[in-house]
């Protein structure tokens, strides 16, 4: 069997957490963990023998408020985390979610105000430029945030940072393990305000095109299971590098089939991650990459 995914197609999250010697197991997430930057540097470590060079971090609030404000704050969690991966590990690629949803005290990925969002989130992604964050990725789907980032950055003269787009995201239910894990989940509702209809493939494509024309290095389609088709339309329709997630809720489909029994894991993380790359994802962000790594290996 030809395996056509490559180490280099892959991107791999991580949630840190502030402190020291934290490992932190997260509640059906198995196999993911809150890491402290110490604990953190270990895992990449490894991550780097495998030959992953490309991860995505979020941070995880000590404090939240109606402002977000360790969001953007000078000594927050993702600007250390940036900073030491980049000391001990200069040709790894960081890739920096810019969101509010861990750092609001309701949930939410916005501010009341619409301004107010575009401004954290402009002074968020501005942080982790500081601190050396090869790409910022805005994930709020805040009207704007790509334009309103790519300004502040090149104000500040970080020219050379660039943005991947959380373009086409819908709202799906398959980001409750993330949520676990980031401490994210919106107090009341759902994000279906802001996130996009899962019928709806005509808007996805209308966004990407957005995110392209205000500046995006990378554009995404989130999640990728359920969305194989925006991947392809996306691919075949939009010139630029295409990056597909694959989400929690995929990752602990696999993981619970495969502890029942129900399938190989290592054969079913093939297929389903083969048929993303198929579909036309350029990268592909996965909880999976490690293993994936390990398996090409064998
Ligand atoms: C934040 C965000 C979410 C994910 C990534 N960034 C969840 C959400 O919209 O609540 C989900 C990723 C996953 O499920 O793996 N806005």
């Amino acid at each position: 069997m030809a395996i056509s995914i490559r180490k280099n197609n892959l991107i791999y999250p991580y949630f840190v957490v502030s402190g020291k010697e934290k490992k932190e197991k997260i509640n059906s997430f198995p196999g993911q963990f809150r890491f402290s930057v110490d604990c953190l540097l270990k895992d990449i470590n490894e991550l780097d023998s495998l030959g992953i060079d490309k991860v995505l971090l979020f941070g995880i609030a000590d404090k939240k408020d109606e402002k977000a404000s360790s969001a953007y704050a000078e000594d927050n969690i993702v600007g250390f985390a940036v900073r030491e991966i980049k000391k001990q590990f200069p040709h790894i690629t960081v890739f920096a979610d810019v969101c509010l949803c861990a750092y609001t005290s309701d949930g939410d990925c916005h501010l009341k105000s619409h301004a107010n969002t575009l401004k954290a989130l402009s002074r968020m992604a501005l942080r982790h430029a500081e601190a050396g964050a090869d790409y910022v990725a805005p994930s709020a789907i805040a009207r704007g945030q790509v334009k309103a980032i790519r300004k502040a950055l090149d104000d500040a003269g970080y020219q050379k940072t660039r943005i991947m787009g959380y373009s086409a995201k819908f709202a799906s239910n398959f980001y409750g393990p993330f949520r676990n894990a980031a401490k994210s989940a919106p107090k009341s509702g759902d994000r279906s305000k802001y996130q996009l209809d899962y019928n709806d493939a005509k808007s996805a494509l209308k966004k990407i095109r957005e995110d392209v024309k205000e500046g995006a290095d990378i554009v995404m389609v989130k999640p990728a299971l359920s969305y194989l088709d925006i991947i392809r339309d996306a691919k075949r329709k939009i010139r630029a590098p295409l990056a597909a997630y694959s989400v929690s809720g995929e990752y602990v489909m696999l993981k619970y089939g495969a502890a029942r029994g129900l399938w190989d894991e290592k054969k079913a993380v093939f297929e389903i991650t083969s048929a993303i790359k198929r579909a036309g994802a350029d990268y592909i962000i996965t909880y999976y990459a490690k293993d994936i790594a390990r398996w090409l290996r064998e």
